[in-house]
């Protein structure tokens, strides 16, 4: 017995190896959850290239650890920026596992990064469309499903240290990260009386698939002689002196989960060894 056994998570954007999403999903099975991986499965178009999705091949790998490790684990491809996608998500973790306990909002896209005076409206909007829109209609699924149920229920949204500070290259990031902010607070303000709580964690960098492509981009960026020595300053500057890891957000995300943060509520945590200090 864990201590998430009986509950049913979903975590969007959970397919791609080494990403935060696949630590979470783990992390939320290990602690006995049946868990459903979700992902976009292929690309759809320039915003979702080949090279920075979670593949179906990938999502059906992530379940079969999960299952060998003696969890359980189902599949439902998802484009979060699709509105009956997403309800299509929410509906197939009643029918194939009875309820909807826990919606993580992880599913996001970090390589469209530009100078302000390059960013074009169709940059613009790709990156809302996944990161703000995409959690939206996650939520607003989510929270259909927990009402209807009448048990509560847990929504923990992917934000970042971009949630809390502007960066540079990164407009539509960073606003699409503190639009979280302001949709857990109002979420949290309605559904309260339902018992549900709804969170973001904020995590400072992190190398997965797309942490990566950040460090050679901005490592040219600040001008560094190498990615390692990019990384060398950056974990310099943070007081736990190194950058985050995958597990580090799972642990959170499934703390929140836990009856022991069942008081907790539009709240923001940081997950970055002491980075991001608002
Ligand atoms: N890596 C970091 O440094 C870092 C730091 C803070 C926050 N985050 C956030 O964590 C989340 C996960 O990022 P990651 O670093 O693990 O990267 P990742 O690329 O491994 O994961 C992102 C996932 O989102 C999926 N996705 C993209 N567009 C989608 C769509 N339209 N529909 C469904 N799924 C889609 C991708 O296929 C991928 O599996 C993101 O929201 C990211 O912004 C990452």
């Amino acid at each position: 017995m864990g201590v998430l056994t009986g509950k049913v998570a979903v975590v969007t954007g959970s397919g791609r190896r080494k990403g935060l999403g696949e630590a979470i999903v783990k992390r939320l099975a290990g602690d006995g959850a049946a868990v459903v991986i979700s992902d976009i499965g292929q690309s759809a178009d320039a915003a979702t290239p080949d090279d920075m999705i979670g593949a179906t091949d990938e999502m059906n790998a992530i379940a079969q650890d999960i299952r060998d490790a003696g969890g359980t684990a189902s599949l439902k491809t998802c484009d979060v920026r699709n509105w009956k996608s997403v309800h299509a998500l929410a509906d197939h973790a009643v029918s194939e596992h009875g309820a909807l306990d826990i919606w993580v909002n992880n599913a996001g896209i970090g390589y469209i990064m530009k100078p302000l005076l390059e960013v074009t409206e169709d940059d613009w909007r790709a990156v809302i469309d996944v990161n703000l829109t995409g959690a939206f209609f996650g939520t607003r699924a989510a929270a259909e499903k927990m009402v209807s149920a009448g048990k509560g229920g847990r929504i923990v949204n992917i934000a970042s240290q971009a949630a809390k500070s502007g960066f540079p290259h990164a407009q539509a990031y960073t606003s699409s990260k503190h639009g979280l902010v302001g949709l857990a607070r109002s979420a949290a303000v309605e559904l309260g009386p339902h018992n549900i709580t709804v969170n973001n964690v904020c995590p400072n960098h992190v190398t997965t698939g797309l942490g990566a492509w950040q460090n050679e981009y901005f490592a040219k960026v600040v001008g560094a002689d190498s990615v390692e020595d990019y990384l060398e300053a950056m974990k310099n500057r943070i007081p736990l002196r190194r950058p985050g890891l995958p597990e580090d957000t799972a642990n959170a995300v499934a703390w929140l989960c836990t009856d022991q943060a069942q008081y907790i509520t539009a709240e923001s945590m940081n997950v970055s060894g002491g980075e991001e200090p608002h």
